[in-house]
């Protein structure tokens, strides 16, 4: 059996909790929340104890592996923590709001030799895993990528300070597509506005982010892409983000977590998904902590831990107006 506790039983904490009790040889042992009603309401549905703090709930509980859904701007400093203690976690991407603490996790993950996951479910559609099948066999040459959304529903992801942005928050999931399918990512170049949402409606709702997003990036392999992600729109857009992965007389259009439309020359052929990332996720998760290794789990720490990198760094470029180098971005600040 495989014991877990979660600390942030919110919005993405009620999503693992959903998939983790249709696995097998797991038990929901304890839950943490800040939210006490919450703590005690979910820990109930689950027959587990419920703590309101997680320091606590690691020196009682005896946990195999912890789920850490808590807001970004605390959620790295709990992963060390239980990293430190020797405990297998399955952490919510976005890692951090700096490089800093991301490094300090990862280089405390490999001192303690401990199964790390993030929360990058993507990698497990059965589209992606086509869209990998077929672009192996064919070179890309460019990737075209767009988030188009509005404002985010939890509030505190509003604030660019708390949620890091849409690229940081959002696209990087398709950043980390574009890393798993096309390869490593060498630098990057990003302008950002704030044009369309600082009017007194968006700052009465705590809207106080950058509103739209440009950026460039060059992979290893030479290929090049685009990613253009926005906060500005309204939501229930059809196919409002997705890939254009473009090879040699072939587009392979990603529609994110829905479909995949590959064009050739005479044909065109759709595939539909019908997974639930989420779980498969998390069924790969429960085993490499049964094997006690990461080594072959597709969303481990070391596999991710770029795609967290490239967001960080579009950032800081808009900020700075250079290209970031992303080797030199994450050995400066080793
Ligand atoms: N992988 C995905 O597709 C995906 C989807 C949604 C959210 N997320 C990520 O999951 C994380 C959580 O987001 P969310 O939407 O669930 O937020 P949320 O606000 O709905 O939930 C966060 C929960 O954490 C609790 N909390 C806050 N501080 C705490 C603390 N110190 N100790 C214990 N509990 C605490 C809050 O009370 C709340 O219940 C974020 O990093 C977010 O980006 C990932």
């Amino acid at each position: 059996m495989v014991n877990i506790g979660l600390i942030g039983a919110g919005r993405r904490g009620r999503a693992h909790l959903n998939t983790l009790k249709e696995i097998r040889d797991v038990s929901i042992k304890a839950i943490c929340d800040i939210d006490e009603e919450l703590a005690k309401n979910t820990a109930k549905e689950f027959n587990a104890n419920y703590y309101t703090d997680y320091e606590k709930m690691l020196e009682k509980e005896d946990l195999d592996a912890v789920y850490i859904c808590t807001p970004t701007n605390i959620h790295i400093f709990q992963a060390i923590k239980v990293a430190e203690k020797g405990i297998n976690f399955m952490l919510e991407k976005p890692l951090s709001l700096d490089i800093e603490n991301a490094i300090k996790l990862l280089e405390t993950v490999r001192e303690h030799k401990v199964v790390a996951g993030v929360g990058y479910q993507s990698r497990y559609l059965s589209i992606i895993a086509r869209a990998l099948e077929i672009l192996s066999e064919n070179k890309v040459s460019m990737v075209n990528a767009h988030y188009y959304w509005t404002v985010p529903i939890i509030p505190w992801i509003r604030k660019r300070e708390l949620g890091g942005g849409q690229i940081v928050d959002q696209s990087t999931h398709l950043i980390d597509l574009f890393r798993y399918i096309v390869g490593e990512i060498e630098s990057v170049y990003a302008a950002y506005s704030v044009v369309a949402r600082s009017t007194e409606e968006d700052k009465k709702i705590g809207f106080e982010n950058w509103d739209s997003y440009a950026l460039t990036v060059k992979f290893k392999t030479g290929s090049v892409g685009n990613l253009s992600g926005t906060y500005a729109l309204f939501p229930g857009i059809k196919d409002s983000s997705g890939i254009d992965f473009i090879a040699r007389e072939l587009l392979v259009r990603y529609i994110h977590g829905s479909r995949l439309e590959v064009m050739m020359r005479d044909e065109i052929i759709v595939y539909t998904e019908k997974l639930n990332p989420t779980l498969e996720m998390n069924k790969d998760f429960i085993s490499a902590v049964k094997k006690g290794s990461d080594k072959d789990l597709k969303v481990s720490l070391e596999k991710t831990f770029r795609s967290h990198a490239v967001a960080l760094a579009a950032n800081k470029s808009a900020i700075t107006g250079k290209v970031i180098d992303i080797d030199e971005f994450i050995s400066k600040n080793d």
